[in-house]
């Protein structure tokens, strides 16, 4: 990583599942002060084009900034698209990174990415070579300064080991699913610590719904006087985590932000990463 840490926000919000209200929503958290946003060019779960024209309108009405804003999309492989593709069906692979980067920066409305993320490997097992030519093609996108980081989604840490052992460019972003019961991905984010990536955590609330209604966690909030949300985004953060929300509400985008006005102690951070133990 480029030492971009002292420009990257503690918090990103998330764009999927927003539908029709995808430029409303996007619109509001940027208002609540959220400066960083997670979308892909993935019509089956998010809306690209609405999440660009929240940005456009928010920059127009002077809320922000092209440069105050931290955007970060991702290239999908056919099997995880609908019919309705940013790309040829029948091109090959480089090809169809291409197209699928060059529909996002006109949807997005701009001419760089700051984060331009693989969705997740073709294959659940290692990497297959449409991994290795999507990487390679995202690595020229990031020669050619069109996009500022690279990153890896839904990766097991077999993948982001190989991806490590063999890429010219290595990811600067790793975002996946976030289980307490499996430590919060410890084993990924070992090697995210090791090798100075960062880690965004999704799913942070709805993967842990049993883990987080433990009597410990309650107590916790109490004592902070915060909502449980808080203490598991604060957690995250004091772990070296980038959380992700995607909340649809204007009061918890609020909430979610504000999750940094305490620190959880060291036994505390501990108990939470041991949830589950
Ligand atoms: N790379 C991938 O494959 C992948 C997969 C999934 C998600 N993502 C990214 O991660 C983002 C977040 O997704 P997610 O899976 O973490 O789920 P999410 O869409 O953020 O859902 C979070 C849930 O938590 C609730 N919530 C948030 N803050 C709250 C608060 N302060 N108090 C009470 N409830 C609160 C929300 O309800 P309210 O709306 O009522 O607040 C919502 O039901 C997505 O939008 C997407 O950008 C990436």
């Amino acid at each position: 990583m480029q030492n971009h840490n002292h420009k990257l926000p503690q918090m990103m919000y998330g764009t999927a599942w927003k539908e029709d209200r995808t430029k409303e929503l996007t619109l509001m958290a940027i208002k609540a002060g959220f400066k960083a946003i997670d979308t892909a060019n993935q019509r089956k779960h998010y809306h690209e084009a609405l999440v660009g024209e929240a940005v456009l309108q928010a920059c127009q009405e002077n809320l922000t900034t092209r440069e105050n804003l931290f955007l970060q999309t991702k290239f999908t492989f056919l099997a995880g698209q609908d019919q309705r593709l940013p790309y040829d069906k029948n091109a090959d692979t480089p090809t169809q990174v291409n197209q699928s980067f060059a529909k996002s920066l006109v949807h997005l409305n701009t001419d760089y990415l700051d984060s331009f993320v693989l969705h997740g490997p073709s294959t659940r097992y290692g990497l297959a070579q449409e991994d290795w030519d999507a990487w390679k093609t995202m690595t020229e996108l990031y020669y050619a300064k069109k996009t500022k980081h690279l990153g890896i989604s839904n990766v097991s840490a077999d993948q982001l080991t190989l991806l490590l052992d063999k890429a010219e460019v290595k990811p600067d972003f790793v975002q996946n699913r976030c289980y307490a019961r499996l430590g919060w991905d410890k084993e990924i984010r070992k090697i995210c610590k090791v090798q100075n990536i960062v880690y965004q955590g999704f799913s942070l609330l709805t993967a842990n719904i049993h883990e987080l209604n433990q009597p410990i966690i309650h107590g916790m909030a109490q004592k902070y006087d915060c909502h449980i949300p808080q203490i598991v985004f604060r957690f995250a953060q004091q772990i070296g985590m980038l959380p992700l929300t995607g909340t649809s509400s204007y009061e918890h985008m609020l909430q979610d932000l504000a999750c940094d006005r305490f620190d959880l102690s060291q036994e505390e951070l501990l108990a939470i990463e041991n949830l589950s133990a």
